[in-house]
Formats: structure tokens, sequence, C-alpha cells
């Protein structure tokens, strides 16, 4: 069993698709264990993104980051996190395959719906942010 983090972004929240978004999840079979709406601040949207720390579009994802609510979602089971990478779909959401939630619900490569965690990344740590320690575990 594994936990991994969806964060549906500025963008997604703004036209109204938490919903859509959220019931996609369950459709398709995504265990849902956690849920919170956040304001991030400058400096926590930085630490969230620090693995972007110095690359050209790193002021423009903070600055697109705190431009209002997220909604970060905890997801649970089996293979998770590489499963809700490919559903998520390609960064860019004109290259994201058909049926994933940036061909339908993203904008542009910066306004791409939902952020979810990169297995090759430190997903624990990203779990935390949101949902922190005593909360963390199930
Ligand atoms: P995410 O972390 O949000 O799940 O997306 P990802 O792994 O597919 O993409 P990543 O390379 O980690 O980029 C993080 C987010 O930064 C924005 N971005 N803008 N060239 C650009 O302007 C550019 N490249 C990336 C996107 O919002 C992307 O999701
Ligand atoms: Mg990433």
């Amino acid at each position: 069993m594994e936990e991994t983090l969806l964060v549906i972004k500025p963008d997604a929240v703004r036209s109204g698709h938490i919903g859509d978004i959220v019931s996609r999840l369950e459709q398709a079979g995504f265990r849902i264990t956690g849920m919170v709406m956040r304001q991030l601040q400058r400096a926590e949207a930085e630490e969230f993104y620090t693995v972007h720390r110095g690359k050209d579009f790193f002021s423009g994802l903070v600055d697109f980051i705190i431009s209002g609510p997220v909604v970060a979602v905890r997801v649970s089971g089996d293979d998770v996190r590489r499963r809700l990478r490919d559903f998520v779909g390609a960064t860019d959401p004109a290259k994201a395959l058909p049926g994933t939630i940036r061909r339908d619900f993203g904008t542009s490569v910066r306004m791409n719906a939902v952020h979810a965690a990169n297995p090759d990344e430190d997903v624990e740590r990203e779990l935390n942010f949101f949902f922190p320690a005593v909360e963390a575990k199930k």
C-alpha cells in the first residue's frame, strides 16, 4: 500500500473543477484518504517547490500557486504513485493523452490544473507538507 499527493491548483479551483477532478479520481477507483484547502504563502510555496529552485520557471510557478487556494488530496492504494501520474497526464496539457486530467482541465504548461507528486522526488515530504505527522499515517 502506498500514499501519494495530488494538488488541485488555483486555476482549476477558480474554474470550478474541484468536484469534477475529485469525482474522476473516485470513478477511476482511487481511494481518497485526506483532503484540505489551503491558501499558500509565498515562503511556503517556495518550500513546497524547492526541487525547482533555480529553474527559469520557478518564480512564475510560485506566483501562480499562491494566486488562490489549492486543494490537497491524499490518495492511497497499490502502486498509486505511478498510477496517479499516468492518470494526471503530461505536464503540457496539449501533449497529455485524451481522458487525462490535464488534457481536460489544464490550459497551459503552467496552468495545468493539478500537481501529482513525482515518485522520483520526496513524496513523503510533500505529503507531510499538507498532512503533517500525526495525520500522515492511517
Ligand atoms: P507537477 O510537479 O506539478 O505534478 O508537474 P510535473 O512533474 O509534470 O512538472 P514539473 O517539471 O515538476 O514542473 C512543475 C510545475 O511547474 C510548472 N512549469 N512551468 N516551462 C514552464 O513554464 C513550466 N514548466 C513547468 C507547471 O505548473 C508544472 O506542473
Ligand atoms: Mg513535478
